[in-house]
Parts: C-alpha cells; sequence; structure tokens
C-alpha cells in the first residue's frame, strides 16, 4: 500500500534510471544504518514455507521465486535485496571488460502497458571489478552471475570474453547464465546460431571441468539465457545443443524485440527508440515458450521462467507451465519492495488449495493443456 500510493509516484516521477539508483540507494543505506534491515527480513521472510523449497541443478532453492539479471548488475546490492525474500539474485550481466553501456535515456517506463523499454547495453564495471564485492556477500540467497560480451570484442573472439569472465567469476557463483540473448549488444543474438553456439559452451564447459579440477570443487551449473523472438525451429536447435552440451538448465526468456500488442500510441513507442520490451508484454509469450521447452526436453531441463511475471498468479501459471524456478525484473518495479513475498505467499497458497506437499508436484502440471500450437514469436 505504502508502495503503491506514496513511493512508487514518488519514484515513478523521476528518469526510469535515475529512479533505479536513488531507490537502491536509499533502500540500502536504510538497511545497513537502521534497524529498517532486520525489519525488511522480517517481514519479507517470515515463516518460510517448507514446500516451496526445491533442489535445481545441484543447488538449495529456499523458494523459486528469484531476482532477474539486470537489475544488480555490478552485485552491490545483493545482501539487501536478499532480504527482500529472493530465493535466489542473479547479478550481471558483467562482460570480460568494463563498459559505460549505451548513450542516456536508455531506459523508459510504458505505464499504460505495465512495461519498460530498455537498451541499457550492458553497462557495467567488469567481470574483475565484481570479483570483491561477490567475495563478500553473506550468501543468503543462491547467487547466480550472468555473463556477456563486451560490446567492442568482435563476435569472432567473444568466446575469449566469456571465459575471461567464466574464469574470473568461477567460485564465486553457485551457477553461471550465459547470454546471448540482449538486444541491446551490436550481433550479440548472432550466438544463438548453431555452430556458434556450440563453440561457445563446449569451451566454457571444458573451462568449468578444467577449474573445478584445479579447486576441488565441483563443476558449476551452466544454464543458457534465450530470446523470446526465436521460432520454434530456432529454440528447439538450442534445446538440442544445450543437451549435447550437458547444461544445466534454460533461462526463458530475455526482453523482446517485437513491439505488437502494445496500448501505448505506437508513434510514442517508435519516439522511444530500440530497445528490449520487458513486463506484462511478455507475460504470454513467454509462458508459451517455457511451456514448448519443458514438453520438448520431456521436463529433463530445468527452466527459469522469466518475462512478464506480474502477479502471484503469473508466477503459478509459469511454474505449472514447466518452470523449476522463476525471476522477476519488471514487476518488481511496479509492484515494490513486498512483491517477492506476495508472489512466494501466492505460490503457497496454491499449493495448499491443491492439496500439493510441495512445488515440485506443481512444476509441469500444466504444461499439457496449456499445449498450443499458436506461436509465441509472433
Ligand atoms: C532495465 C533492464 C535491464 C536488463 N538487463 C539485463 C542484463 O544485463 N542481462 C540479462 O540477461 N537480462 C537483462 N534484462 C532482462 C531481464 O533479466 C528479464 O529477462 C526481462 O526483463 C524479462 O523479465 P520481466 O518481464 O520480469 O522484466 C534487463 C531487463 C531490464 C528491464
Amino acid at each position: 500500500m505504502l508502495w503503491q500510493a506514496l513511493l512508487r509516484p514518488i519514484f515513478f516521477s523521476l528518469p526510469a534510471e535515475t529512479a533505479h539508483y536513488v531507490s537502491m540507494g536509499a533502500f540500502s543505506g536504510l538497511c545497513r544504518y537502521s534497524p529498517a534491515g532486520w525489519l525488511t527480513s522480517q517481514i519479507c521472510q517470515s515463516a518460510p514455507d517448507p514446500r516451496l523449497k526445491n533442489h535445481v541443478f545441484g543447488l538449495d532453492f529456499p523458494n523459486p521465486v528469484g531476482l532477474a539479471a539486470g537489475f544488480d548488475k555490478d552485485a552491490r546490492w545483493f545482501d539487501v535485496l536478499a532480504r527482500l525474500g529472493f530465493g535466489h539474485i542473479e547479478v550481471g550481466t558483467l562482460t570480460g571488460e568494463p563498459q559505460l553501456g549505451n548513450d542516456k535515456p536508455r531506459l523508459f517506463r510504458l505505464p499504460l502497458d505495465r512495461a519498460l523499454l530498455n537498451r541499457m547495453g550492458f553497462n557495467n564495471g567488469g567481470s574483475l571489478g565484481a570479483v570483491g564485492r561477490l567475495k563478500s556477500l553473506t550468501r543468503r540467497s543462491v547467487v547466480g552471475v550472468n555473463i556477456g560480451k563486451t560490446k567492442l570484442v568482435e563476435l569472432e573472439n567473444a568466446d575469449g570474453d566469456y571465459l575471461k569472465s567464466f574464469s574470473v567469476l568461477f567460485g564465486l557463483a553457485d551457477y553461471f547464465t550465459v547470454n546471448v540473448s540482449s538486444p541491446n549488444t551490436p550481433g550479440l543474438r548472432q550466438l544463438q546460431n548453431r555452430d556458434r553456439l556450440t563453440a561457445l559452451l563446449q569451451a566454457l564447459q571444458l573451462r568449468n571441468q578444467e577449474l573445478a579440477a584445479q579447486s576441488k570443487i565441483v563443476p558449476r551449473p551452466i544454464l543458457l539465457k534465450i530470446a523470446p523472438d526465436l521460432n520454434r525451429d530456432e529454440v528447439d536447435d538450442v534445446l538440442a545443443i544445450c543437451q549435447d552440451s550437458k547444461l544445466a538448465g534454460i533461462v526463458a526468456a530475455n526482453t523482446t524485440i517485437a513491439r505488437t500488442g502494445l496500448q501505448t500510441d505506437a508513434a510514442q513507442v517508435e519516439r522511444l527508440g530500440a530497445g528490449g520490451i520487458s513486463g506484462a508484454p511478455l507475460t504470454n509469450r513467454a509462458l508459451r515458450l517455457v511451456s514448448h521447452i519443458y514438453r520438448q526436453t520431456r521436463g529433463e531441463l530445468p527452466i527459469i521462467g522469466v518475462g512478464g511475471i506480474m502477479s502471484g498468479e503469473d508466477a503459478w501459471n509459469m511454474i505449472c507451465a514447466g518452470a523449476s524456478l522463476v525471476q522477476v525484473y519488471t514487476g518488481f518495479i511496479y509492484g515494490g519492495p513486498l512483491f517477492a513475498s506476495s508472489l512466494n505467499r501466492k505460490i503457497s497458497a496454491s499449493l495448499q488449495r491443491l492439496g500439493l506437499d510441495s512445488i515440485r508436484n506443481a512444476i509441469g502440471s500444466r504444461s499439457v493443456s496449456n499445449a498450443t500450437t499458436e506461436p509465441w514469436w509472433v
């Protein structure tokens, strides 16, 4: 209530990127220097529901709701975000070299659509720059690290850039996500093509084995994050490559370059320029994509479902479509600090209503009845 009635209107009166830094600066300051941090944890994490726990790709998750990549690119706010009830937080995208990203303004709200449009372009301090912060985490949530390609590195040399970040951050991440799907780095999505993707994933898995043997720990789970604009054949190709490369899972999906079905005036959207759309316009697209992946892989490849989860019902639908875990970004911006705990409460209530004693029994339970030949990519 406080968020919707008072704080959101204040933050939404600022340019979107400024609001991001002002709100997180204020919140992390509040948590560090006052009892507010303790109080936040009490409100957001009270009585965790054991039915929400799950063991996915070798890791224990206290609940299925995570924070998607892009919110905390440089792992600056991990510990305060972990107080908000997220079971995992994916930091990044981190690139091999530090970079400023695209010119501002590069992040816009589309309130009529409960959406965002961004062309941030992987602004981040580089993988090496995040090492110190990742080392000092209290690790109250599972730590995912999302890695991408430095803009100035040629596509032919992309593997080396990903390998650099992977090697530098190995041991600091519980899992890695390989991002080949951002629309805001020129050419990046071409890495989703069969040959390039196979080479990249095999190189990463080889390095994974080498580093694990050297440091006497188990190899890290590696996931791939894909675009919601791939068509069925392209997704099926990617899935075959994921399985051949023994990936731990898939993150579906990133923002979309489509501009269909928006309520916001088309000319206004056009004026905002290039970028990926996130939030409510993605809900159905991501749901159908996840449903397809689950059916195509017979539930054998764990899926993190992300895209347009704006309510507890959306999160529940995503799990029933086949997602073992879900992530949110835009829903959190519109829904406020209690968003993760409200999603978890709704998932618990749905389990209770159906008499299910574990979230595992819900995953994919509706993927067959959701089955539709309707394409998600148009
Ligand atoms: C401002 C912004 C920045 C983002 N940055 C990244 C990023 O650096 N890496 C990434 O993999 N995804 C990034 N994303 C995509 C989100 O992680 C997520 O896949 C997408 O927004 C769909 O989820 P949502 O509808 O809940 O926002 C970004 C999204 C937004 C809105």
